[in-house]
């Protein structure tokens, strides 16, 4: 087979999110406690200035929720999977729902992240109510474990459509035990993608789609967060939202 030129040999860099501003600086907030970033790993934070009546405004940031050196042992490949509305005309169809409602042609849906350790991720977003609409799933084919999210939107708003996956490749054998434990049966790979595309089926056509956060919390900490913008919320800030996120459950 011809081997592809270096040049094409694409790692991922960056991927670019449009948020409504009622998500902007919670999802801040969601890096740094969920994702576990650090003020070091925020690379910019560009401002509007003020002018007139309007504040000044936080217009983009970026944060690094990950850094990899490259080794041997590590192989990292770079995917973009493509998934097209299949069901006939008549049928529901949550594809075609994302892309019809927001009037696009094309919607990143999920973007995966790989973690060395999913069932420690899985336990510390969880433990911050963090939903996920599927259990872990193991692929049989591809010696991987993954989970997905709610998706990223606000109560009172349609669903945005986007998610993330979180996912390990080569588990060992313990996490894989404890996965299959949890599930009571294997996963196999038409399964996940068949187990994820019909729990976004059963929730697109029930109307209730599972958003990242429970709503009655994304409104506690829009609440606490008020009209501050990103660079107004302190480590002490993000450590009593982070306590809201943890008692959650019990309010
Ligand atoms: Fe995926």
């Amino acid at each position: 087979m011809k081997k592809k030129p270096e040049f094409m040999n694409f790692a991922v860099d960056h991927m670019t999110l449009l948020l409504h501003p009622k998500l902007y600086t919670v999802a801040y907030a969601l890096f740094r406690i969920v994702f576990g970033t650090t003020p070091e790993d925020l690379l910019y934070e560009k401002r509007r200035p003020a002018k007139g009546a309007d504040p000044e405004t936080s217009m983009t940031f970026a944060t690094r929720i990950g850094q990899w050196k490259s080794t041997e042992k590590s192989e990292l490949s770079t995917i973009i999977a493509v998934v097209q509305p299949s069901e006939p005309k008549d049928e529901p169809s949550h594809v075609r729902q994302m892309l019809d409602s927001h009037n696009q042609a094309a919607h990143w849906q999920h973007i995966a992240l790989r973690t060395p350790d999913l069932l420690a991720f899985h336990k510390h977003a969880a433990e911050r109510s963090v939903q996920f609409v599927t259990p872990i799933l193991k692929d049989e084919h591809e010696n991987l474990i993954q989970v997905f999210s709610g998706e990223w939107y606000f109560p009172g708003i349609r669903s945005s459509g986007l998610f993330f996956e979180f996912l390990q490749r080569d588990p060992s054998d313990d996490a894989v035990a404890e996965v299959q434990k949890a599930n009571k049966q294997t996963w196999f790979r038409d399964e996940t993608f068949m187990g994820l595309y019909f729990e976004k089926e059963r929730e697109y056509q029930s109307g209730k789609v599972v958003p990242f956060l429970p709503e009655k919390l994304f409104g506690m900490i829009t609440n606490f967060i008020g009209t501050k913008q990103v660079w107004d919320l302190t480590e002490s800030d993000l450590g009593k939202i982070e306590q809201m996120m943890l008692d959650f459950p019990k309010t």
